[in-house]
């Protein structure tokens, strides 16, 4: 595994680059800050390699307000709580409203803007690495010293699988997610390449974007992908502003490793399975990017330049109490699994 140096923050923090290498020639490349996937080389079916992640050049680009969480672990709790408020056990806490009238991603104090530390692990199958970090007690304006760990591993099998753990000394919420946006092919859109996802019901949202707490068949709708479907079939139906798809698809069986979706380009080859332990996956379609992003290789992000499969619990879990939990207790260890897994058709 090769390391080397990403940038620097401002207060002279180095973040460091770490390179994984399978035997197939695929690679990944992870960085401390936000313990961020900045690169995924992948081969399309004549074996040549492409990356298939968005992102950019250097360190600086992923520390602007502007950067969309590209490649990110994000938490301690992914997606929105309404209007930054919440409370355990009779206790009230607040968030900061960094997406009006709503948290998004945890705010700008949350883990997939701080430097973690990095081990590189030296196992049997492919290459990995342990990011670790700890978000201090009230800091974002959650409750407890939260421990939080994720480990990426490219396999032989060009599989990208990450494993996450938490533990905390006060209760507290965790929902990680992984935030890489994925083009499996060279044109500047996605909504050619092909989806399936494993979930035939998902969770209706209002205008801010928050789970109306329904959950709701698919079927009939622009949302159905229960048959392998073009992306960008149905998508100008996904009216809001912008439009796209931003939504939480339920997949149950929490704890339990299963197929969440998988996505397919026709003219590279590339296909990308998600599989996880997590209950939901957010499919998002890239509806903020505009043209006002320029990211690697000097290439410009538009509108739909790339989708996302977050798995996760359901955006804003705390307020529905029908939705599985994401109430995390001091003696307890949240653990999960996704596995972004690349064959060639
Ligand atoms: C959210 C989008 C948001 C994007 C970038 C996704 O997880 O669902 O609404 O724009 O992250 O922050």
């Amino acid at each position: 595994m090769e390391s080397s140096q990403f940038g620097t923050l401002e207060d002279g923090t180095k973040v460091e680059a770490f390179t994984l290498k399978n035997t197939r020639g695929a690679s990944a490349k992870v960085i401390t800050y936000g313990a961020t996937l900045t690169e995924l080389w992948m081969p399309d079916r004549t074996g040549k390699l492409g990356d298939v992640v968005l992102g950019f050049d250097n360190l600086q680009g992923y520390l602007e307000k502007s950067n969309p969480y590209f490649g990110a672990t994000v938490g301690r709790v992914a997606n929105r709580i309404a209007k930054g408020k919440f409370s355990i056990d009779g206790k009230e806490y607040s968030l900061e409203i960094n997406n009006p009238p709503n948290n998004l991603h945890s705010g700008p104090k949350g883990i997939a803007h701080a430097v973690w530390k990095a081990e590189p692990l030296h196992e049997a199958d492919g290459a990995a690495v342990r990011f670790s970090i700890v978000s201090p007690d009230a800091k974002e304006g959650y409750p407890g010293n939260l421990s939080v760990s994720v480990t990426y591993r490219l396999t032989n099998n060009n599989e990208l699988k990450l494993e996450y753990t938490a533990t905390t000394d006060q209760p507290t919420l965790v929902n990680l997610t992984h935030h890489s946006y994925f083009n499996l092919g060279s044109s500047s859109d996605i909504l050619g390449e092909v989806l399936y996802i494993a979930g035939d019901s998902y969770t209706p949202v209002d205008s801010t974007l928050i789970p109306t707490g329904e959950i709701q068949s698919v079927k009939g709708t622009p949302l159905d992908f229960t048959h392998p479907t073009a992306i960008g079939a149905h998508i100008a139906e996904m009216k809001g502003n912008p439009g796209g798809y931003d939504h939480n698809f339920v997949l149950g069986g929490t704890g339990k490793l299963k197929l969440a979706a998988r996505a397919s380009d026709a003219t590279s080859g590339r296909q990308l399975e998600v599989w996880t332990t997590e209950p939901g996956v957010q499919f998002y379609t890239g509806n903020f990017l505009d043209g006002t992003l320029r990211g690697k290789r000097g290439v410009v992000y538009g509108q739909h330049a790339a989708f996302c499969l977050e798995t996760q619990h359901y955006p804003d879990s705390v307020h529905h109490p029908n939705f599985p939990s994401v109430i995390l207790r001091p003696g307890e260890t949240f653990h999960s699994e996704t596995i972004y897994k690349f064959s060639t058709q």
